[in-house]
């Protein structure tokens, strides 16, 4: 089976400079540089079809051509390695395993786009990531592949690291840009989109690390061998978290078309002696996957019912207690709520206190209309997606009738 972001993993050491040099590290940059002009770069991407594995899908190729194209000076290219979301550890990981793979991504996607200037985000609690970047990048410094004229070209490069506090909200890409300025890590409206206006007011592209980690495979590869991986309306390989009551946990890299079952499978099967009771893709934001369900690939396909999002498959038994589980999804939200808008702030903040109510046999009637006019509020009316995030189990809980006081 193909791998792409695993491929060179060694089982407890993380990548150096010279591992990665060995197994054709920064062969693709040398290409690009050799033989590539930046605009076809882009269109490799595009020929990729290599879809943002933050969690929305946006398709890289686009995203790359829309800030190559735009006239203001400066740009900046941020590699957003915040991974918040609960269940999900696979950006810390690639940045553990082989961060070469991802400032190699990173460098690449600067040439393409036409910026000197570019960041790496990364959640400030990830020490060992954070140190094994850090080495990366000065080793990358000291060796002519950032800085002025890399690897004797007239292309010149500045990458800094930038230690988020932790934030869930700061992943979002407008509350990252306003977190790197100094400012208070809350999302700005759109449009307009970084691409247009972003950091410091420029063009900027915004990447999930995931996302880059393909980058130097499909330059060296093409861009086709890349889209006739997996399913054609969301191709590639993908690292899934997965977690819970399967009997391997693990990261698992494999390709965009496997079913939930196959996923579960992959991680060794549900535990023996536990009953299957649904399984979450994509965090507590993601929605349920009853066992009715287990045959769906999980994509990122307007038209898939289940999307995968950043690719986490919790697993969940029969033995767990669904209103602790509610709970533990609006404790989350309701913590990580910024507090910009009223119907995220006091809606999840209310919403808690009934899902409390629910689990200590308080419920009445009164909850229950206040619980579907919050689930509305919160699904329709919050400045940014975290405030429709908080209810998608929820409703998904509703929707399956899986809990008797909700039906
Ligand atoms: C509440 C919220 C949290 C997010 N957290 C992350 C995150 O931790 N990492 C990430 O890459 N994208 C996250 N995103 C998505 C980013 O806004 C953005 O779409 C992504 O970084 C773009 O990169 P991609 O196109 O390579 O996926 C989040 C979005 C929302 C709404
Ligand atoms: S929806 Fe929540 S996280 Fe988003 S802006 Fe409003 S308060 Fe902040």
């Amino acid at each position: 089976m193909v791998k792409i972001l695993t491929e060179n993993w060694i089982f407890g050491k993380s990548l150096n400079l010279q591992d990665y040099l060995k197994v054709g590290g920064y062969k693709a940059l040398k290409k690009v540089f050799k033989k590539m002009k930046p605009i076809e770069v882009v269109a490799e991407m595009k020929k990729s079809n290599l879809q943002g594995r933050g969690g929305a899908g946006f398709p890289i190729g686009l995203k790359w051509e829309a800030v190559a194209s735009q006239k203001a000076r400066p740009k900046y290219f941020i590699c957003n390695l915040d991974e918040s979301e609960p269940g999900n550890f696979k950006d810390r990981s690639l940045a553990e395993n082989n961060p070469h793979q991802i400032l190699e991504g990173i460098i690449i996607g600067a040439y393409a786009v036409g910026v000197s200037k570019a960041f790496l985000y990364i959640n400030g609690i990830f020490k060992e990531a954070g140190q094994k970047i850090e080495q990366a990048l000065e080793d990358c410094y000291q060796n002519d592949l950032l800085g002025k004229g890399i690897l004797g070209s007239k292309f010149n490069l500045d990458l800094e690291i930038f230690y988020g506090a932790g934030a869930y909200i700061c992943g979002e890409e407008s509350a990252l840009i306003n977190s790197l300025e100094g400012k208070r890590g809350e999302p700005q409206i759109k449009p307009p989109y970084p691409s247009e206006c972003g950091l410091f007011g420029k063009p900027t592209i915004v990447n999930n690390a995931e996302t880059l980690s393909s980058v130097a495979w499909i330059i060296e590869n093409g861009g086709k061998k890349f889209a006739e991986i997996g399913k054609l309306d969301s191709p590639g390989t993908k690292l899934f978290s997965i977690d819970g009551a399967v009997n391997n946990s693990g990261l698992y890299e494999l390709p965009m078309d496997k079913t939930v079952e196959q996923l579960i499978e992959t991680a060794g099967g549900v535990k023996a002696g536990f009953e299957l009771r649904f399984a979450q893709i994509g965090g507590s934001s993601g929605r349920i996957v009853p066992k009715s369900l287990l045959t769906e690939i999980p994509s990122y396909s307007r038209e898939a019912e289940i999307p995968v999002g950043s690719g986490s498959v919790l697993v969940v038994s029969a033995h767990e207690d669904l209103k602790k589980i509610l709970l533990s999804w609006i404790n989350f939200f309701q913590r990580e709520s910024c507090g910009k808008c009223v119907p995220c702030r006091e809606g999840t903040f209310r919403l808690k206190g009934i899902l409390e109510r629910l689990d200590n046999g308080d419920f009445n009637q009164e909850d229950r209309q206040d619980l579907y006019k919050l689930i509305w509020t919160l699904d329709n009316t919050t400045f940014c997606p975290l405030g429709k995030f908080s209810v998608v189990g929820l409703k998904d809980v509703i929707r399956y009738k899986m809990l008797k006081e909700l039906v």
